[in-house]
């Protein structure tokens, strides 16, 4: 099937769309999430700290700096323009993506750790950060080894995992309006089923992406390379996402 000029443009404008919807609301949970934890007082913090542990307050800290950067600059690696005019810039932005997964994941595990929302949402930080930490090595993997497809599809997965800390405050906005017409409903069980919606139906996005916006288009071109190959007598086109 041919892509017509007016289509591509189209589409075009979706997916422009969609990306600066993705950046502005990472730029504003960033500036509305994090300042809190940039005072160095706990009196600050927006969520409940155990009194006897200086290190639940020091944690959340350590946890939301480097999650608010990586929140930041994930929609920045998507742009293509960026990546292929700046290909210098897209690497150091990418290695300051990843040191901070790494530093806000262990600084997650001690938050979860502490965290009084309770077993269910604690286990799904756990997850979330082992899901996060895993997605972000299988994209560097897949990088060092030239597998440029891969890298983006792992990307798509590890960014979605970083959007859940948009999700899940904007499913807790939804809760809390919820709640205030049903007052029976208790707020961990507002937090908990947010926590994992974020989570849940982020995965779910993430892979509907990748098979729209990655796998159909490389399906599509390798389609079309093989028909000409097979009119022209040209050898077909190799795979290029194994793994
Ligand atoms: C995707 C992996 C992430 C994991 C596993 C994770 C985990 C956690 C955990 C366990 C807590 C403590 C929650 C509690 O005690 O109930 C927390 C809080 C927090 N996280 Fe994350 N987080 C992630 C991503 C992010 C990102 C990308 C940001 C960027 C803004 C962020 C910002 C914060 C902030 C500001 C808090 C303090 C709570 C608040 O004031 O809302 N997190 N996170």
């Amino acid at each position: 099937m041919t892509t017509t000029p007016l289509s591509r443009t189209a589409r075009r404008r979706w997916w422009w769309t969609l990306w600066s919807l993705m950046a502005v609301l990472a730029i504003g949970i960033a500036a509305y999430a994090v300042p809190p934890y940039l005072t160095g007082d706990p009196a600050d913090s927006a969520l409940p700290l155990r009194p006897d542990v200086a290190l639940h307050y020091l944690s959340l800290v350590v946890h939301a700096v480097p999650g608010g950067l990586v929140l930041i600059i994930g929609p920045l690696q998507f742009m293509t323009r960026l990546r292929v005019n700046r290909p210098k810039l897209h690497r150091v932005l990418g290695r300051i993506y990843m040191i901070s997964i790494v530093a806000g994941s262990i600084a997650a595990i001690v938050a979860a750790t502490y965290s009084l929302d309770g077993l269910p949402s604690q286990v799904a930080f756990y997850l979330l950060t082992a899901a996060w930490l895993y997605t972000v090595g299988k994209a560097y993997q897949a990088i060092r080894r030239g597998d440029v497809q891969l890298h983006r599809i792992w990307m798509i997965r590890n960014y979605a995992l970083t959007f859940a800390a948009v999700t899940l405050r904007i499913y807790l906005m939804i809760g809390m309006a919820v709640r205030a017409a049903v007052p029976d409903l208790a707020f961990e069980d507002v937090y908990t089923t947010s926590v994992w919606a974020s989570i849940l139906i982020n995965a779910v996005v993430a892979e509907y992406f990748i098979i729209h916006r990655t796998l159909m288009p490389l399906a599509r071109r390798r389609q079309r390379h093989d028909a000409a190959a097979q009119n022209e007598g040209a050898a077909p086109i190799p795979t290029g996402t194994n793994g």
